[in-house]
């Protein structure tokens, strides 16, 4: 990645994006906004102005770097809400269900980023893989090693990336080697938070990696933290498995449910975020709802460690956010168009509806939504950061043809999220800046 100079001043093409919130009641009249031809200048890293390229164009200065992509479709950069920095190598791990996989193979994985180096090497890939897929901002778990998120922050500050991240706290249950104790789970966890919250685009998340891994000391800890310092974030997993939520009631029988347990030492709030949330009882989603607190859908990871099928209209119902996540290396897939894809299967086989707009909206501004990050990020808004993807509707000859076809964008959106990874995004621009460019 060799980006720093590649700023440029505008991109014309076709646009496509949500010009505000839907609200509960998913109601897009109104906030889809699509420009056949249209200009979106840029300044500093963020959107100076947006509109028809007819009315933009008197705008621009002679000699401006304008990036043109007519036959393209520009969109928000994707927004990741919950995916593991050290599992990129051990995605695609054969026939185990979660607590046998992150045995057998999460927790190996994991050990190696003891090692510096080799934590900066990977996070560098890590980072590259982000980028190649048009996920432009991310929610990450990093291990228990500090340096595996010291290196994720570098790497991520190398391209100015909004990323949030924490090192994983962890002090039983897991192999030797891959634990901390509740006293260097806050020293290192305040450490990294002095040193990288709000520092650019970079954000901490104090990270229990699950109830099972945290002894009742280290759970507090982790809400001291949280209560310490002022919009930090909180990441962890929730009612994934059921194996994994009868282990959290022998675990903690005074609690009356493994939300009841984050909810005990603090860790519910609107800037909390919770993966999976499969088999959750009503007075989980009730205390969801009264704590604000968000939900990371995961569908590749879900379907792929059989863990089940995320109810998404409840989640609705419920008033809950809800953000698109990978779950790599759980997850099956770097792509958020490949998880939207499996998203909309995992609604069929609820009987559910997954429009294309839902899709694409809860990919960018409804990811901002859940991430608490719409005033800074998610459409292309003026004053908005300047993260954006350009999709390709003919990256296959398939594509083309089936592109061909579509009878109108939500159609065009929807074979692009069934079809689409890595291959249909052209272009990545983070900060203004071009950061991925297919070759
Ligand atoms: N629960 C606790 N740790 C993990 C993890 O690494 N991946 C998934 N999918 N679930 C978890
Ligand atoms: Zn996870």
């Amino acid at each position: 990645m060799k980006m720093r100079n590649s700023s440029i001043d505008g991109v014309r093409g076709r646009f496509f994006d949500f010009s505000k919130s839907v609200g509960q009641q998913s109601n897009f009249e109104g906030t889809v906004r699509y420009v056949e031809d249209g200009l979106l200048l840029l300044k500093e890293g963020h959107i100076e102005w947006f509109g028809d390229w007819s009315e933009g164009r008197e705008q621009v200065p002679e000699g401006a770097r304008i990036h043109e992509y007519p036959d393209k479709v520009i969109v928000p950069g994707f927004i990741d809400c919950h995916i593991h920095f050290p599992q990129a190598e051990i995605i695609a791990a054969y026939g185990e269900q979660l607590l046998e996989w992150l045995n057998n193979y999460a927790f190996p994985a994991e050990k190696q980023y003891g090692d510096k180096s080799y934590s900066m090497e990977m996070a560098e890939v890590f980072v590259a893989e982000l980028l190649r897929n048009g996920t432009t901002t991310a929610a990450v778990f990093c291990t228990v090693h500090q340096q595996s998120a010291e290196a994720l922050f570098a790497a991520a500050q190398r391209v100015n990336m909004r990323v949030i991240a924490g090192k994983v706290m962890m002090d039983r249950d897991a192999p030797p080697g891959l634990l901390d104790t509740p006293a260097t789970a806050y020293d290192d966890s305040r450490l990294l938070i002095e040193k990288y919250h709000n520092q650019g685009r970079l954000l901490y998340a104090v990270t229990p990696r699950f109830a099972p891994t945290s002894t009742p000391e280290q759970l507090a800890v982790a809400g001291r933290l949280v209560q310490e310092y002022p919009n930090l974030y909180m990441q962890t997993h929730l009612s994934e498995n059921i194996a994994e939520i009868e282990w959290v009631q022998e675990l903690f029988p005074d609690r009356e449910s493994y939300l009841d347990v984050y909810e005990h030492y603090g860790l519910t709030g609107p800037r909390s975020i919770f993966g999976h949330c499969i088999h959750l009882e009503d007075a989980e989603w009730t205390g969801l709802f009264d704590t604000d607190s968000v939900i990371a859908f995961c569908p590749t990871s879900n379907l792929f460690l059989g863990s089940g099928l995320f109810d998404l209209e409840r989640a609705r119902r419920e008033d809950v956010r809800v953000g698109m996540a990978t779950d790599v290396g759980g997850g099956t897939s770097f792509s958020i168009l490949s998880s939207l894809s499996e998203a909309y299967k995992v609604m069929q086989l609820q009987r559910q509806k997954f429009s294309a707009f839902e899709a694409f909206y809860m990919a960018t501004l409804g990811g901002a939504e859940a991430l608490s990050l719409d005033h800074l990020l998610g459409n292309f808004n003026v004053g908005k950061e300047a993260d954006f993807v350009v999709l390709d509707p003919a990256a296959t000859v398939l594509q083309a043809k089936r592109s061909e076809k579509s009878k109108n964008i939500a159609d065009l959106l929807f074979a692009l999220m069934v079809l689409g990874d890595d291959r249909t995004v052209f272009r990545t621009y983070v900060d203004g800046r071009l950061v991925h460019r297919r070759e």
